[in-house]
Formats: C-alpha cells, structure tokens, sequence
C-alpha cells in the first residue's frame, strides 16, 4: 500500500501521466484528409491521409500541433491530390474507411486499431496504454503479435529481424564498433513489420525503440523530447512500403557510373607519391579500380580544402595524370575548422558560422581526434553554405571528383559525452540537431557541388546521417573492428551483412563496407589474407565497393601475396563484367527506393524461412549471393528460396528452391545462384569504367520454359540528366518451349538517350548443341569462339554464332541494329 502512495506522489511531483491510459474522446474534428481527435485532458491526436495506405500521426499530449522545425527528412505529403475521408461516428468507435485500410478509433479508453480490408489488424495501439508521457518524453506502445518480425532502422548491428532487440537513436563516432554496438553512425528511424505496415517516426531527438525485449506484448518507440509525429504506411509487401517512404523522404540520387568501380582507400593515404604508385601498380597488375580516395591529412589545415604543400607538390597534374589513366580522386573533408588554421577560423569565427557554447555564448570548443580543437560548422545557417561551397569548389577545380564526408555525428559524439549538448546551432539546441547534423552538412555539399558544376552527378559518401539522406549522399559503414588482434575479425565481417542490407532497406543503396574492415594493425599479411579476401568477396557486390583500412595499413590486393592478388583480380573483374546489370540496378533503386543488394525478405516476403537469414543476399532480383564467413571454411550451408536455382560457379548444376543446401567451397569460391530465366546484362572486363568505347554488352542467358526479360538501363553515367528521363532501356525477352528458344531484343524505348554503335553478344546457357539459329529469319553461321571476340569493338557487320560442349555455352554475335531483333534457336 506504502509503495502505491509513494508511486502516485512521484507520478504527481515529476508529472508522470499514467493517467494516459484513460484516455477518453470527447470530439473528432474532420477536413478533407485530415481527422483531430480530442480528449478530456487535452490530449490531441490528429491523422493525416496521405492517401488510403498512409497515414500521418500526430500525438499531442497538450493539445498543440506546434514543431520547433518542419521536417528534416519529409519532402511530400501529398500522396494524392485532393484526398478526402469520411469519419462515422457510432456509440462507441470512430471509423474511417479508405480503399485498403478500415481505422476503428475507439473512445473511451482512446485505442485505435488499423485493419486491412480482409479486417487482418495491421497495427493496434496497446490494450492497456497507447501512449505514457514524462515531462517532454513520449512514449508510444503497439501490441507486438507472437509472429511479428520487424525489419529496418537502416545502418544497426544485430540481426535483420529486430524483434527481441532495442535500438537508439544517435549518431555516434564508434571507432572499431563491435558487432552489437549501438548506436552508430546513422539514425533512420523507418522500420516495417511482417504485418505488411512501416513506421517512419520522424523525431531527431534520441529516440529509442524496442521491438518486444521489454514485453512479449507491445512494442515501442519513444522520444525524449519534440513533436511525437508518425507514419504508418502500408503495403502488400515491403517493396511497396519503402516506396511510400521514398515518396515521403525522396529518391536516391544516382552515383556516377565509375562509382560502381573498384576504389582505393587507406588512413594515411595523403601523398602524390603514395597515390601515383598505386595507381601504377594496379594498371601494371591489370587489376581494374577507378577511384583513388585521400583521407583527411590530404589538407594543409581543417578545413581549408588546401592541399598539403609537404605531401603533394603538383596536385592538378597528379589528377589530370590520373585522369588520363582513368581514375577518379575523391577527397575527405571533415565539418569542423580547428582552431589551428587561424585565418579560416577567425572569418568563420567572427561570421557566426559555427554552432555556440549555450554557457558562454561564444564559438564551441569541439575537441577533434586530429588538428586540435575546432570550431563545428552550423550547416543549419542559410549563410554558410555559399561560404563552404566556394571553399569545397577549390578541389573540385583541381581535378577532384567528389567527396567523403566524414566525422559528421559530428565525431566523438559517445554516450557519456554530454558537454555537446551545450551547443546551439541557428535551427535549434543540440539535443534535436545532433542527429541531423551530417544531413544538413550533406545537403550543403551536394546543393553547392550542382550550383558550382551544373548538371553533373555528385559524388558524395557519408558516414553520419538521418532520413533522406539519399536526396544527397551515399554511404559508407565507418569504422567497424577488428580489434587489437587484426586477424579476429570474422564476427565483425558476418555482421556488415546485415548491417548493409538493414542499410538498403532504410534508403542507402549506394553503400560499401570498408573492405578488410577498418580497424586493427596488419603485421602479418599472410595471416590475413583468408579475412582480407573473404571481405573482398562480400565487398565486391557492395554497390560503391572501397578497400579501406586505418593508418598506414595498406589493403593493396597485391600486398596479400599472388595467390590472394589472383583471387582478388577475378573478383574485382566479376565486379566490372556485372556493371551494366548493377547499374540497372541503380536505376531502379532511382525510381523506386529498393536497394542493389537486397535482403532477402524483399525478394521472398512470405517466405518465413528467410527471417533469420543474416548471411545472404540477392542482387537484384534474380542473383542470390552467399558468402564465406567462417575462417578455414570448406563449405557452408545456405538456403534457396522458391524458385529453380542455378549455380552460376558450375552451371551445369541446378537446384530447386525452399531448400538448405550444404555447398563446398574453396578460398576462391564465392556461392552464387542465378534463377532460371535469368538474363544478367554484362559487360567486358575493364581496367576502368568507360575505359573501352564500343565496347559490346552482353547478356547471359539462364533459359527456362517460363518467358523472362530484363530491361538494360544505360544514360550518360556522369551527368544529371538521368533526372530529367534521359535515358535508354533496351528490353531482352527469352521464351522457351522443349524444341524451340526465341530471344528477342526491342528498341530503344525511350530513345532519347543514343546508346553508341556495339554488338551484342548473347551467352546461353543450353545443355545440348541447337540444331539452327535464325537471326530475323535468316540462318545464322557458325564461327569460332576467337571470331566472336575479334574486333568486337570495331567491326559492327558480322555476326555468327559457337557452341561449346564443353561449358554449355552458346555464344552469337550480332550488332546491336537498335531495332527489333529476334534470334530463333531451335534446340
Ligand atoms: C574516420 C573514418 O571513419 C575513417 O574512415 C577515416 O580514415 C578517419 N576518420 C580519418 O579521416
């Protein structure tokens, strides 16, 4: 009895509404798409149709509608011109019915309920309490089904499923991060449930959410402070929900075409000397790279976009020589000015440009790992981004492509540092800033990069983050470990699997590890070398693939010894050969928000069995990677969701799908299925992208009874005209029968991007040697494979065709004519 009193009377002193769960209505007030619930203390909850499967919330414990900011992520809420709902009132319960949805909102205690239209709960406010209130704090409970699985919040450690787990919100500078610290880097607070809904609960604050680890019951999101404002977006599955969430919070912007190379990078890789020999030896190596990064020490000063005089003595003919070699130079920068370069930050200074010491009222005094302490850019100001603009325009002018921005939590932002919270940026106090500081550090370099280069893609990857981060930027997982001992770190390996797929689903499809993982001294690269190349195979299929490491520990392929140099080529060459399929891939993730490398729930969403599956992946739709994660391994067991599988190592051998299967491997092996009917669009190996003009594309073809096709996207690569549909597909069909295998390929359906004249070089998989081939009804003649490849970049008249017994493969040249072409193999 004594403890229930002492309870009720802290519950008064620290006005602890318990009490919300009486919540009562007293009114519902409806415009157009818009419902305001009100409650006999005040309480307000508004909801906001976007259209009949999404729907805005707005928890108001007092009654006021009031933000401090609009949206950080949010660009559009107008899902659907004009939408309007009808809100019944009966005795007891509110209802609105929309198209796909029924909302039961009941009076008294307030509880809503959102049903499909077959009355399946999607998601219910928990019985006993939907919301508690703490002073500022809210938060909100759901009841938690015992077979609910929640996947998402982007960039986290910890299985893809997040049920049984608990999350936070605030990014944070995590040096050699472990495989279950949280939080990190980036704050996407979007998740989606297997009950077909997502919620984007747009709060910047630290928010946490716990996914049934406090209860079996309900599961949770909270936030300490701000406007408690949700979305609940549903959808037949998970690839219609990240839709809504990319017409809510934007498009990913399309990387570059190098992008999707091979790219350099290193801690202390900051000299012209260092940079000019790497890029030598990977041409002497024939080994295929694109981008060469230069970390932070690449500036005289932080962060004056200078180069460093001791370090480079000629940077603009370092980069026009490497241009010339076809490489790209991407270059670090860092928010902050230290105090050390005097002249930038006494003008940063005395304009107001950095974020204030709340106590003081004068610039914050941000300790930095490098430089000294410095002073943080307040890129909430409207006057500071002209101000960096012209600064990052220095390099760019040199010859530099793009930018990695780093450090942007801003760094050392750990949990016991509270002192940042002191800081007052010119949109608000760092409590609600913090977690969108790197975005409106993102948005300025990328919004100046196009004022000062007009119609050319940006390229920038970033560490630190919030939703719509994609308008913007790329991203890269910052500094997982591998701890003191460099050779341990498989765990920290298995976990950026997941880590990048979670990444994907949360809008950052254009995403890589650092390749070898980024912390831990390699004294010993023979010892390495199994880690090291294991990452590489998982690295390669990562969209912006980039070998990185700390230091001076240098993660050159050839550094490993040649077996490992000869393993790496190949993979990195399977890379390039993939890139017209990956950057279809881009494309799509442009228009639709569904990442390159997908979890495989997003492929297979009513297959239960893909749950828990945290070590494999699909590229696209129809490529099923799995790769190696245990040390000394000679096989692994993997699953092949529905369908009919082919082993693309061995395709003579097939599989059919909702199976484990027990696949051995070598240190050169990386599992990889094709579904049948595949067609995946290759390209030659380069040593660069567009090193080779002309160049033929190929299809390979995996034929199946059931008719396929896949639509080749190709535009300019470098510009952002992409934006404005310039661009070209070209559709390829296969349908088969016992006897007969027509292929057929379309113009250009677009047309307003000319693709450059080529052939077209099929790859077909058929076990046995067909007996005619007609191309456009005229026979087509056999030839040798040598023919086939002979002036293939030059020669656009002939065409002819070769089987090989030994690997199954038919092989037929034709120019590509740009008009319907259709190939008949009879078998
Ligand atoms: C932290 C980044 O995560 C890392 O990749 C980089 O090498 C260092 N900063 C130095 O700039």
């Amino acid at each position: 009895m004594v403890r229930i009193y002492n309870s009720i009377l802290i519950a008064l002193v620290f006005n602890i509404s318990w009490s919300q769960n009486e919540l009562n209505l007293i009114s519902a007030i409806s415009d157009k798409n818009k419902v305001v619930f009100s409650c006999e203390n005040n309480t307000k909850i508004s909801l906001e149709f976007l259209d009949s499967k999404n729907i805005k919330f707005w928890y108001a414990p007092e009654g006021n509608f009031n933000r401090n900011n609009e949206s950080f992520a949010v660009i559009n809420e107008n899902f659907h011109a004009n939408y309007a709902i009808t809100v019944n009132e009966s005795a007891s319960v509110y209802e609105i019915f929309t198209d796909d949805l029924r909302v039961m909102v009941y009076k008294s205690p307030f509880k809503i309920q959102i049903f499909n239209k077959y009355q399946r709960l999607l998601l219910g406010d928990d019985d006993s309490r939907p919301y508690t209130v703490e002073g500022t704090k809210i938060k909100a409970y759901k009841k938690l089904r015992n077979d609910e699985h929640f996947f998402g919040l982007g960039e986290k450690t910890g299985s893809l499923d997040r049920r049984g787990n608990s999350f936070i919100m605030w990014n944070s500078d995590k040096p050699c991060y472990s495989d279950r610290e949280d939080p990190l880097y980036k704050s996407i607070p979007f998740f989606m449930s297997s009950y077909n809904y997502g919620i984007f609960f747009d709060n910047t604050y630290k928010t946490t959410f716990d996914f049934g680890k406090e209860s079996k019951d309900y599961f949770s999101f909270s936030a300490p402070n701000g406007a408690f404002i949700y979305y609940f977006m549903y959808g037949k599955d998970y690839k219609e929900i990240i839709k809504s969430y990319t017409e809510l919070t934007g498009k990913p912007i399309m990387p570059p075409n190098w992008a999707f190379g091979w790219a350099q990078s290193r801690g202390l890789l900051t000299n012209e000397e260092l940079t000019m020999d790497i890029a030598k030896q990977y041409r002497e190596r024939n080994i295929p790279c694109d981008i060469i990064y230069q970390d932070i020490g690449w500036v005289d000063g932080l962060q004056n976009f200078k180069w460093h005089k001791d370090r480079y003595d000629n940077p603009k003919k370092m980069l026009s020589d490497l241009a010339e070699n076809g490489f790209k130079v991407i270059v670090s920068q860092d928010p902050v000015v230290s105090q050390a370069t005097i002249e930038q930050w006494q003008e940063a200074n005395s304009n107001d440009y950095f974020a204030i010491d709340k106590r003081s009222g004068k610039s914050y005094d941000m300790p930095w790992p490098w430089g000294g302490n410095a002073g943080v850019v307040d890129f909430t100001k409207p006057e500071v981004a002209n101000w960096w603009g012209k600064l990052q325009q220095q390099p760019i002018n040199d010859g530099v492509k793009g930018f990695w921005t780093d450090m942007g939590e801003p760094a050392w932002s750990n949990e016991e540092s509270t002192d940042r919270l002191q800081m007052k940026h010119h949109l608000g106090m760092h409590d609600e800033i913090h977690n969108v500081y790197g975005l409106t550090w993102d948005k300025v370099v990328t919004e100046q990069f196009e004022k000062h280069n007009p119609n050319q893609r940006v390229f920038q990857m970033t560490r630190a983050a919030y939703s719509g981060l994609q308008r913007y930027t790329f991203g890269w997982s910052g500094d997982s470990g591998n701890g003191e001992d460099v050779t341990s770190g498989w765990k920290n390996l298995a976990n950026q699997i997941p880590l990048g797929l979670s990444a994907g689903l949360g809008l950052i499809p254009f995403w890589t590890t650092d390749i070898s993982g980024y912390c831990g001294d390699i004294t010993n690269y023979d010892e390495f070398s199994e880690l090291y190349i294991r990452w590489l195979q998982f690295g390669v299929f990562n969209p912006l693939s980039r070998a990185h490491h700390e230091g001076n520990n240098a993660v050159e392929p050839w550094l490993f010894g040649p077996e490992t140099e000869q393993i790496a080529k190949q993979c990195i060459e399977l890379k390039y050969q993939l890139h017209p399929y990956t950057y279809t891939l881009a494309r799509e993730a442009y228009d639709t928000g569904i990442p390159i490398m997908r979890a495989l729930v997003l492929e297979f969403p009513n297959d239960e069995n893909v749950y828990g599956i945290d070590d494999q992946f699909m590229l696209g739709k129809d490529i099923l990677i799995a790769p190696i994660i245990k040390e000394g391994a000679t096989k692994r067991m993997l699953y092949l969701p529905e369908g009919n599988w082919i082993d693309y190592n061995s395709p003579e051998k097939m599989y059919s799908g909702e199976q484990t299967i027990e696949y051995p491997v070598s240190l050169k092996t990386i599992p990889m299925f094709v579904k049948f009917g595949a067609i995946i669009s290759k390209m030659p190996i380069m040593q660069y992208i567009n090193q080779i003009e002309h160049a033929p594309v190929i299809f390979e073809i995996f034929p199946s009874e059931k008719p396929s096709a896949f639509e080749l996207y190709e535009d300019d690569g470098t510009t952002n005209n992409y934006k404005r549909n310039i661009f070209s597909k070209t559709r390829i069909e296969s349908h088969g029968s016992t006897s007969l295998l027509e292929i057929s390929l379309f113009e250009n359906q677009n047309n307003l991007f000319k693709t450059e004249k080529r052939n077209y070089v099929l790859q077909i998989h058929l076990p046995s040697k067909p007996k005619k081939i007609l191309l456009n009804n005229a026979k087509l003649k056999p030839t040798t494979l040598s023919k086939i490849n002979e002036d293939v970049n030059s020669n656009f008249n002939d065409s002819g065709f070769n089987y090989s017994s030994e690997n199954q493969i038919l092989t037929i040249r034709i120019p590509d004519s740009k008009q319907k072409t259709i190939i008949s193999i009879t078998k």
